[in-house]
């Protein structure tokens, strides 16, 4: 293998499930390039010696996803502001001198998932209301926050873990009870499920958009079904929804682009290639 054959992947446990070579795969092909997008398996407790054996076998970078987000954050010499305020990294950079540089990339995906799909009906400094407050919440939280949200109402399960996260986000961040979440719908802009209720196997989230916003926006980051029963209820109630699965392809842009050079495009081909079995 030469020295321009450019090698980057995805490390997890388990890791099978990962869609993230397929998408690679695709771009890689796309545009051209000489290189790979594996998927590495490793144990917790074996996840830093395999990101310094990537790194001597000169690896350009990759990505991390569970269990080993936080841990990637800790490895790294360099930290993104956002991977920083999130507190998990699951986008490293390798630099050519062997340090490594996280970024965490999922408040991106979401936020250029809705200025793509939801057009001119998401305004970034409307109000919005987040479901959860798991990991996923964190990123989205954060970065609503930061395209300017005038307000971000958090309404999780455990109350405990909305009050920690709204806490940490400062006071554009508030929190109602789970029973609560219907008032809040009612002058939210934009009402996001990051809760893992609605995903295949799992009971849907009950909510009624009877009193939300006609113009509001609602998305959800669980993307298997695509049309979860959250989405199915905001669009039957007249509102614009954006399914989850844009999420996770505009989150792999900013590694790509780092790696493989080229940038990246979200468009329906590769929405279909995600799609099939
Ligand atoms: P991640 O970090 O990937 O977002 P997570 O920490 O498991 O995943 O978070 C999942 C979210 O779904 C949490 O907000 C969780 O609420 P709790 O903090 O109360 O656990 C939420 N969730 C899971 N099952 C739920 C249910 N049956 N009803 C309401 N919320 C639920």
């Amino acid at each position: 293998m030469t020295d321009d054959f450019l090698r980057a992947g995805v490390i997890g446990w388990p890791v099978a499930h990962s869609k993230s070579p397929r998408l690679h795969g695709f771009w890689l092909k796309r545009h051209g390039v000489a290189g790979s997008y594996e998927a590495v398996a490793a144990r917790p407790e074996d996840f830093e010696q395999t990101v310094r054996r990537l790194i001597a076998q000169g690896w350009r970078g990759a990505n991390v996803t569970i269990p080993h987000k936080e841990s990637a954050l800790r490895m790294a010499e360099i930290v993104s502001d956002r991977a920083a305020a999130i507190g998990a990294a699951n986008t490293l950079v390798f630099t050519p001198g062997g340090a490594i540089e996280a970024d965490n990339t999922d408040g991106f995906g979401f936020i250029e998932n809705l200025a793509q799909s939801a057009g001119d009906r998401w305004r970034s400094e409307g109000e919005a209301l987040v479901l959860g407050a798991g990991g996923a919440a964190r990123a989205i939280v954060w970065s609503l926050l930061e395209r300017g949200a005038a307000r971000v109402v958090i309404a999780n399960r455990t109350r405990e873990r909305a009050d920690a996260l709204a806490a940490e986000m400062g006071a554009r961040a508030v929190v109602v009870d789970w029973s609560d979440f219907h008032d809040p719908l009612r002058s939210a802009d934009l009402i996001v499920n990051t809760t893992s209720l609605g995903m295949e196997g799992r009971p849907p989230l009950e909510i009624s958009f009877a009193s939300a916003k006609s113009t509001a926006v609602a998305t959800d980051i669980v993307y298997v079904p695509l049309m979860t029963p959250f989405l199915e209820s905001a669009r039957s109630a007249g509102l614009r929804v954006v399914d989850g699965l844009g999420m996770l392809l505009h989150q792999a842009r900013p590694g790509f682009e780092a790696w493989f050079g080229p940038e990246p495009q979200v468009d329906d081909e590769v929405r279909r290639l995600m799609l099939a079995p």
